[in-house]
């Protein structure tokens, strides 16, 4: 994959780069990461000025449309194909995870960021990007946000994590977007805090039938407007009943969400280790 970054601070970047995943991604080819400075697209020969005064008045300064859509121009035509623009801004569509993974099926991504107060209404009417925000807060500049997009989709580059699985089990991934179970290691006790029975049980259907049943206890604690979006909900699958309070599992409650941990297993359990 392809991903090019149109910024007024492209060494905002470098460190980030230089990070682990994202070097070794880098090192072996699987991703490739080219910055732009818009300011070299500027008219302003002399000072390289790239914004200017709202019209109508008002606070701050506005990137000008001409260095914006001349650089994405350029940039579009670095490459055999223009690549799907994103433009990082709070006014944008909510990032989430099914946005990442859709953005993970490009083979090019460019990535605006903005600065100042703005963007130029004509940027937008011109180049028609996919805005994108990663929430409802506001940013000093698109540089975050487009460090989290990069983040959040290389992850999902096929080899980038060097086991799949890993990137399918994460949170708000697969079928149902549940939250990711919780997770030990040793030692197995920690201040009276005991591992989980069955995840020491060696059982491989008891380990994915307990993860499985405190994802969903998780996102039903925490996130429950996940259920309500995710292809679970609308199948019933993963949501409390309102009248009996049992949820899809026919469980009742935390109690009914408690790991299995048949005693056979919690013997076994001490000669796993
Ligand atoms: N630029 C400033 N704030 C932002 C946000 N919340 N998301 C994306 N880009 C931004």
């Amino acid at each position: 994959m392809r991903i090019d970054v149109l910024t007024l601070f492209p060494e905002i970047f470098h460190s980030y780069l230089g990070q682990s995943v994202l070097k070794k991604a880098i090192e072996r080819g699987l991703v490739e990461i080219y910055l732009h400075n818009i300011r070299d697209w500027s008219h302003d020969k002399k000072h390289h000025k790239v914004d200017d005064r709202p019209f109508g008045g008002g606070p701050g300064m506005v990137l000008m449309a001409p260095p914006v859509v001349e650089c994405v121009e350029a940039v579009q035509a670095m490459a055999d194909q223009p690549g799907h623009l994103v433009m990082l801004t709070p006014q944008g569509r909510k990032l989430n995870q099914a946005v990442v993974e859709e953005l993970a099926q490009y083979p090019r991504l460019l990535l605006l960021c903005g600065r100042y107060e703005g963007f130029d209404e004509r940027i937008r009417l011109i180049l028609k990007p996919d805005e994108i925000s990663i929430g409802d807060y506001v940013l000093n500049g698109g540089e975050v946000a487009a460090m989290v997009v990069i983040d959040a989709v290389i992850r999902l580059v096929p080899g980038v994590l060097g086991d799949e699985e890993s990137s399918r089990q994460d949170s708000f991934s697969g079928p149902e977007r549940l939250l990711d179970h919780a997770q030990y290691t040793r030692p197995r006790c920690y201040r009276g805090y005991e591992v989980p029975a069955v995840l020491l049980s060696g059982n491989h259907r008891a380990i994915a039938r307990w993860r499985l049943m405190d994802r969903r206890r998780r996102t039903e604690e925490r996130r429950r407007d996940l259920l309500e979006s995710s292809t679970a909900s609308r199948s019933g699958e993963g949501v409390r009943d309102e009248k009996t309070s049992k949820n899809s599992l026919g469980e009742r409650g935390d109690a009914g969400l408690q790991p299995e941990s048949p005693a056979t297993e919690t013997q076994e359990d001490s000669k796993q280790e």
